[in-house]
This record gives C-alpha cells, structure tokens and sequence, in this order.
C-alpha cells in the first residue's frame, strides 16, 4: 500500500445497459481481451485498495461468475434494485461494513479507458486538497446525456451536478461533465447518502447529490479535469464499444513500440491489454495478439496471425498462422499457413511449415514437420523429419490415441501413424507407410502394398488410344520383352 491507497474502490456494475441490445449483461462486452467491468477492477487494483467491492444486480449471478472465474476473485455487494448510482454505493458500503474509514473511490463498470495512473491521481489530489469529495470531471465536444458541472461564477468552485434530464437550458450547454469517478471521505460518504433524496426526474438516489450535500454541510468540494476526455468514455451502445476498443488498441500499442516492439502496421493490428513483449519483437500487419501472448526478444510475427495465448520465443518467426494456447521456441519457425492448436509445443529451431496443422503435440529441438500434415496427440524427439503429408491418426472414432516418435529419424512422405505407436530413435520409414506396430530403433519400417508392373496391358486393353500411341512412340525398341 502506498501513501494514497484508499481504503476503498466500490465499482458500479449493477445496470443491465439496455442500449447494448444484448443478451450480455453490458460490463460483461469485451474489449482488448478483457470484459468492460475487468478492465476498470484491474484499473482499480493499481491503487492497491485495502478493499475492492463491485456492486451487482442486472444478470448478477453471470456477473459474479464472471468476476469470480480469474486468479484473483473479486467482491461482490448485490444491488436487487436499480434505485441509482447513490443507492447502488450504499449497497457497496454495506458491504464492507457500513462505513469506511479512510479515502472511497468509486468509479462505473462501464468506463474501460480509465487508467491506475488517473485514479491514482484523483486519489492524490482528493488528498493533499484534503477535500470530503473530489469529482474526476472532463471537458467534452458534446456533453449530452452526461451530468453537468456546475461552478459558482465568481469563484470557480464546484457547487452541484446536474443531470442531464434534470438540467436547464442554461446548465445543457456546459461542456464540463461528471465522469462518474470520486473519491470520497468514507465516513461523511456514509452520512450523506442517508440525505440523499429521490425527487428528481428519474426517481433514483443521484451519487452525485452528495456533492451539494457535504458541500453545504460546510465541507470541502473539489474537482480534478482529467487531461484527455476519451479517458472517461462510458460504453452505453456498440458504437461506443468499438471507439472505446479503437482508443485502448492505439493505447496498448503506444506502450508496446514505446517498449521497442516494431508494429509496422498498428491500424491493422490488435493486442490486447494482457499481451506482454520483449524489445526488439516485429509484428507484420494484420496481426491479432490475444490473452496471455508473450513475444520474445527478436521474433517475428504477422502478416495475418491469430496469435492467442502463445509463448513466443526469442527469434521465432510466425507466419500467416493461427496459434492457440501454444509454445514456440526459440529461433522456431511456423508456416506461412499453420496451425497449432492447444496444448502443442515446438523446440527451440523446429519448424511447422506450410499447411501443417498441430494438437496436443510436443515437438523436439531442431525437428521439423514441413509440409500438409496433421500431428495430433504426438511427441516427436530432437532432429527429426516429418515428411510431406504425413498423417497422425489418433482418432479411432471413440477415443484419442498417442504417437511417439524418436529423435533423428526421417520419415517418409505420405506416411500415416495409426495411434497408439511408438517409433524409435534413428528410424527410417518409407513413403506412403501405413505404420501400426512400433518399429524397433535404428531400423527402416516398410509398410505398403508391393509395386507390380503390368507390362503392354495399355497396348491390348486400351487399343488405339492416345495413352497406347505415346506408349508405343516412346519406347521403338521396347525392352524389357521375353
Ligand atoms: C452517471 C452520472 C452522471 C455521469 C455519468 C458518467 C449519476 C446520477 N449520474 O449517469 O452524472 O455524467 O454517469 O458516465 O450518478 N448503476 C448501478 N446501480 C444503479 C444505477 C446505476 O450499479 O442503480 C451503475 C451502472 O451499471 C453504471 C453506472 O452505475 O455502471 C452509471 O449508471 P448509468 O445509468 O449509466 O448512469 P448515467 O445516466 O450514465
Ligand atoms: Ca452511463
């Protein structure tokens, strides 16, 4: 905890947001890999609160599921009623007790640009002004819908909010708005939301009435403008909900090529807020960079990747690949046009080529799958050669199977391993085997129906025939006869 950790982050998340037109409860929308309500807790936990507590109702057993499905559950108060932002808070602070001693900072599940750093600034200022409330406030191009802040002429001082719905012509025309973010003292917080009344347009218990409340109780009052506007952007609707996306990808990518990430193209590429990155990394146009995808020093990676929840090793190369929940060691290289689905890992120098599909599969250092295969449920050794159009057949139609296969072997072209098999170390087979026993180490497997020549059958079947004139033209002195 540092000097301004407050006591307390309660998050509002208890609206169903009807403008979404969703079957989703708003907060659960996604954006840059987390849900809208994720990324303002993980805003929050940047201040290292003493307690965090996010208020529930619309849909609350889907929402508390999904704030309980991550490494770190997150507290729930639950909200039955929609009776405002106001009541919504009291539900928080019951919660945790009552009351809370020391600083509250409350902020809306719906506003996923809002950075640690502007909450922590609003925590400072709220301090060092040592005010009973300071409101996060914003200049914008158009403040329709939002609440108003009204300033005393004279002074400047914030007097009230005024809603939107409940503003006159007058007070519709400021451009400085609520952002929905305060700090609070804890106890006079409690106090005032007993005071707060519901006669208003809408018939709820207005957060922001608390603000005139401590303020003529004789309290201090302040406001902090947050330096950019988007910051404070509510979702309400989808269109939103892309700008807001569009705003974080260029944030998130801002902070990777500041970290020395080359993103040659960043209009086409998206990464998400849990992606991490080592310097010097690549990223081609078209590029997706999803969950818990780390790119290592010097790798390469795009053009048209889906690269999701991958470890990217140093100098690895991905190319026009989709990877899901995968390893690629270093120096590795995959496709252009490979797949590597959960659950494979590739050794430092392997490669999966081009239309080369994986599962489940543990590839050896230096080995190497290069063309139109599919591996599933497989681990292959060091230094070996998968050849072309290989087959794992792993599926008997009722159960997966596993393959093995040793290091420094050179399979042939065109094989199939029926699962479950194991091949040794040093092996060879031929192209175009149908491998169902384990084939001892050091030995070639053979697996395939004998070639026969059936010597003149075109000449007496297909009498005539372009196939019988080629035949005859090429071979004057055919040998071969008896
Ligand atoms: C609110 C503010 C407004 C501000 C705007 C910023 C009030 C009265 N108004 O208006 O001044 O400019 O946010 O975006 O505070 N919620 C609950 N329970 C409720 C009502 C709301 O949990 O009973 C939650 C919602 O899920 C949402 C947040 O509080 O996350 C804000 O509610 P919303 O209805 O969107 O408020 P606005 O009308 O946008
Ligand atoms: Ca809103």
């Amino acid at each position: 905890m540092s000097a301004t950790s407050p006591a307390a982050v309660v998050v509002l998340a208890a609206g169903e947001g009807t403008r979404m037109k969703s079957k989703t409860p708003k907060v659960l929308h996604e954006i840059s890999g987390r849900s809208l309500v994720g990324h303002v807790v993980a805003a929050a936990r940047e201040l290292d609160p003493q307690h965090l507590v996010v208020v529930v109702g619309h849909a609350s057993e889907q929402v508390t599921a999904h704030l309980n499905a991550g490494d770190a559950p997150v507290r729930t108060a639950f909200q039955a009623e929609q009776n405002g932002t106001g009541h919504a808070v009291r539900m928080g602070l019951e919660e945790l007790g009552g009351t809370v001693d020391g600083t509250v900072i409350v902020v809306c599940g719906d506003t996923p640009l809002l950075s640690g750093e502007t909450l922590g600034a609003l925590a400072a200022t709220h301090a060092a002004d040592a005010n009973a409330v300071t409101v996060l406030t914003a200049e914008v191009p158009d403040s329709t819908g939002y609440g108003r802040i009204v300033r005393d002429p004279a002074t400047g001082a914030v007097t009230e909010i005024v809603e939107h719905k409940d503003a006159t012509d007058e007070q519709r025309a400021i451009l400085e708005i609520n952002s929905g973010v305060f700090a609070f003292d804890g106890q006079l917080l409690g106090d005032a939301l007993g005071k707060v009344r519901t006669d208003n347009s809408q018939g709820e218990e207005y957060l922001t009435d608390v603000l005139s409340i401590l303020r003529e109780a004789g309290h201090r009052v302040g406001a902090s403008v947050a330096g950019d506007h988007r910051e404070i952007l509510g979702i309400n609707n989808r269109l939103q909900l892309a700008e807001a996306r569009r705003l974080l990808n260029e944030r998130l990518l801002e902070r990777a090529m500041l970290a020395g990430v080359t993103v040659v193209d960043p209009a086409s590429t998206l990464i998400d807020a849990t992606v991490t990155y080592e310097r010097d990394a690549l990223v081609h146009p078209g590029t997706q960079l999803l969950g818990s995808t780390h790119l290592g020093e010097d790798s390469e990676v795009g053009p048209n990747s889906r690269i999701e929840n991958t470890l990217v090793g140093a100098g690895a190369r991905i190319d026009n690949s989709v990877t899901l929940s995968a390893e690629v060691g270093a120096g590795a290289s995959v496709g252009p046009y490979a797949y590597l689905r959960p659950g494979t890992r590739l050794g430092t120098k392997a490669k999966a080529g081009t239309f080369v599909e994986l599962k489940k599969t543990v590839v050896g250092e230096g080995t190497k799958v290069p063309h139109l295969s599919y591996v599933g449920d497989a681990t292959i050794g060091d230094h070996t050669n998968i050849g072309a159009a290989s087959v794992f057949v792993n599926y008997d139609g009722v159960a997966k199977h596993h393959t093995t296969i040793g290091s420094h072997c050179r399979t042939g072209a065109d094989n199939m391993f029926v699962a479950p098999v194991t091949v040794g170390d040093g092996v060879y087979t031929a192209a175009g085997s149908v491998i169902t026993k384990d084939v001892p180490s050091g030995s070639l497997a053979v697996a395939r129906g004998q070639q026969r020549n059936i010597e003149g059958w075109v000449a007496r079947k297909r009498p005539g025939s372009a196939a019988a004139q080629a035949a005859q033209a090429s071979s004057r002195e055919p040998d071969g006869q008896s």
